[in-house]
């Protein structure tokens, strides 16, 4: 059937918007609609071309993987093409793939390797004689550009092999870890906070782990590129010579790993659809609780004879199918943006959105964090907005869509009184970013001083969440922490608590008494104050009381403490409401002197030590602790100073370059362990 014209006019206006978002995506990483939203454009122009031959131009958009290369890095012409991947978005275009598989190979059952489709940038790297010699994007497909400097940077990939085959490509997938971008982008908001305090545009900061990665790697200077933590898994053999004879995918991985290659470790194979189908829904399920983003599961055909019998189509292997997951990034309605008030005053904007599922749950809020990032997004209410998890926990709002934008749509101010019933003045003092109220009485702040001193980082009230401070609070029964420790089962029950609730908060109250120093001290919410100054003080005086009445430079002396924290920690005590908490917590049976004493052999008193990547046997807080404990400084930093770097899992590789150029040990796990037991290095 011939096509009508406005079969015609769509398939080109796809085209249009298909070419405009692929430049936005892979030339500018700073995409403006959600995955999801694109592939759907590229799925509606394949049906209208499969349905319309005659309207396929002679280079279709939808055979050129990615975008035209940049003009920034040299051209690397791959050797082997690096194809793309047929997508499957559902259980039956997965089905129907393994029909296809199955009846090209004439044969009943196929044997699959089952692969995470790991959200990043595809790789080349190429070694000879055993030489890491060069790295490269994979651009068009055909063309992609050189990144060797940049690539080198990068402290999980080997830089030579042993035992060494002649010729040696490999294809992986170069990511940013969630928490190497979360620590990038917090680093990027608060330089952004500084260059508006100074008056200065803010810059854009990356909107997700991918844009962060790829931009990361596709940086001028390579010293940029090392500052930032990327990782690989390799996931694919390319061009090869000298290597031992291969008949499966699953062998080739194995080989790639001998040699020193990141595998990623949950790699299965399987034996039927099924357990294809089966993978795909566990990780479906389970893909938030991995360390890095993937956005779907890749299957490949196991038999490497199989593959070949297989072979490709203009675009893509037909051994091998992406199976993609449904979008962790959604579009929707920003119906509002309002204010809300933290426990120091603090004024933070946040969307109201039209409730939206985003990796698997309801979003209806999303923060927007401070006034600058309003108006670097530039988000207003009535835009549709991308909406994602940051973390993969937080919601965050990335960018409005501008193509939806209402006409008459004004940019958004920032209101001028608080949201409470006292409604104040909102005040943004002269060179800082944040806005405030400066309300001693607002209840909002106070709510959320009481929030902060019951959660788990203060003094750990079980089931003493915002719920309940809101209702006593409201009640009128709360109005500082002090009053707290005179809440009583009647009170309680009086205010529609039943016996079983009121009984567990009694119990968790009264724990809370023995807290620690340290963790009274930080539940207090002195500003600056955080855990470790907060256990340097307290392993200094020992007793709240002490503290209090030190002098501001006796607190300025101590390691880890200064003269800002020292500063807040006096102004806090010499607060009238401030002293009338302090009283209330001792008439309430609060206890000022608990300091846990840890007599373990002080071995590394006066040495940094900094620790990168997981360890075995320490969670990152142990480690630390047990640092601390032997009177060492744990730091989170590399400097000349420092007497060794603990080099874990998937270490950090600005890290590790530092170390190496300044010649600091670096230490496995085994020696940590000595050196925590004897202040040595093995
Ligand atoms: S195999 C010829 N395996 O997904 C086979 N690709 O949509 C080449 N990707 O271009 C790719 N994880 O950038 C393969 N385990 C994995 C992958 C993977 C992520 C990316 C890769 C590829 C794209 C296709």
């Amino acid at each position: 059937m011939a096509a009508s014209k406005r079969v015609v006019a769509r398939a080109n206006e796809l085209r249009e918007l298909i070419a405009f978002h692929n430049d936005r995506y892979f030339g500018d990483d700073d995409p403006e609609i959600s995955d999801a939203e694109f592939d759907e454009l590229v799925r509606e122009l394949r049906t209208i071309e499969t349905d319309h031959p005659e309207l396929v131009p002679t280079t279709s958009l939808l055979d050129v993987p990615g975008a035209p290369r940049s003009t920034t890095f040299a051209p690397v012409t791959h050797r082997m093409p690096m194809t793309s991947l047929d997508n499957a978005m559902d259980h039956d275009e997965l089905a129907a793939w393994g029909e296809r598989v199955s009846k090209g190979l004439s044969v009943e059952s196929v044997r699959y390797v089952c692969e995470l489709k790991i959200d990043g940038l595809a790789l080349s790297l190429r070694f000879e004689g055993g030489d890491f010699v060069q790295a490269a994007t994979r651009g068009d497909g055909k063309t992609g550009e050189d990144v060797t400097a940049n690539v080198r940077t990068i402290a999980g990939i080997p830089q030579r092999l042993a035992p060494a085959p002649a010729v040696l490509e490999v294809r992986g997938e170069v990511y940013m870890s969630k928490g190497a971008f979360e620590k990038l982008r917090n680093e990027k908001l608060r330089d952004n906070e500084a260059r508006v305090a100074a008056g200065k545009k803010p810059q854009p900061v990356p909107a997700n782990p991918r844009n962060a990665g790829a931009g990361s790697l596709r940086q001028k200077d390579p010293g940029v590129t090392a500052t930032r933590e990327l990782s690989m898994w390799a996931y694919q053999l390319g061009e090869v010579d000298g290597v031992p004879a291969f008949s499966s995918h699953h062998d080739t991985l194995e080989y790639l790993r001998t040699l020193g290659f990141p595998i990623n470790p949950e790699v299965r194979i399987v034996d039927s659809l099924a357990e294809v189908v089966a993978f795909c829904a566990h990780w479906q399920e389970h893909r938030n609780e991995l360390p890095y983003i993937i956005d779907g599961v890749v299957v490949k055909v196991d038999d490497l004879a199989q593959r070949e019998r297989l072979g490709y189509t203009s675009k893509a292997p037909r051994w091998a199918i992406a199976v993609k997951f449904p979008p962790e990034e959604r579009t929707t309605l920003l119906r509002d943006i309002k204010v809300s008030i933290g426990r120091t005053g603090r004024a933070t904007p946040f969307a109201e959105l039209e409730p939206v599922v985003v990796a698997g749950s309801t979003v209806s809020m999303a923060t927007l964090h401070n006034r600058e990032q309003v108006q670097v997004k530039d988000v207003r209410p009535g835009d549709t907005v991308v909406v994602r998890k940051a973390g993969d926990v937080i919601p965050e709002v990335v960018g409005p869509v501008l193509a939806k934008r209402p006409k008459d749509s004004k940019p958004w101010k920032f209101p001028s009184t608080c949201p409470c019933d006292l409604k104040s003045t909102l005040v943004q003092a002269e060179g800082e970013s944040d806005t405030r109220c400066v309300e001693p009485d607002c209840p909002h702040q106070r709510d959320q001083k009481i929030i902060h001193f019951t959660s788990r980082g203060g003094m750990d009230i079980e089931g003493f969440g915002e719920k309940t401070v809101y209702k006593l609070s409201d009640a009128g029964v709360l109005e500082d922490v002090g009053d707290i420790y005179s809440l009583t089962p009647e009170v309680l029950l009086a205010q529609g608590f039943g016996e079983g609730q009121t009984a567990n908060l009694m119990k968790a109250i009264d724990g809370s008494r023995t807290a620690t120093l340290q963790k009274l001290l930080v539940a207090l919410g002195i500003k600056h104050l955080g855990p470790s100054a907060a256990e340097s003080l307290a392993r200094r005086f020992g007793s709240l009381d002490s503290v209090a009445q030190a002098s501001t430079s006796e607190l300025a002396a101590i390691d880890g403490v200064g003269e800002v924290i020292a500063e807040s920690v006096t102004s806090w005590f010499s607060n009238k409401r401030h002293r009338s908490i302090v009283n209330k917590l001792r008439k309430g049976g609060v206890r000022f002197d608990n300091v846990t004493v840890v007599d373990a052999p002080q071995t590394l008193v006066g040495k940094s030590i900094v620790v990168t990547g997981t360890l075995s046997g320490f969670g990152r807080e142990e480690a630390e602790r047990a640092i601390k404990d032997r009177g060492g400084k744990s730091s989170g930093s590399v400097s000349g100073k420092t007497f060794a770097l603990v080099v874990g899992d998937e270490p950090g590789a600005s890290k590790v370059k530092k170390a190496v150029e300044l010649g600091v040990p670096q230490i496995g796990e085994a020696a940590f362990v000595r050196l925590l037991e004897t202040g040595e290095l093995a």
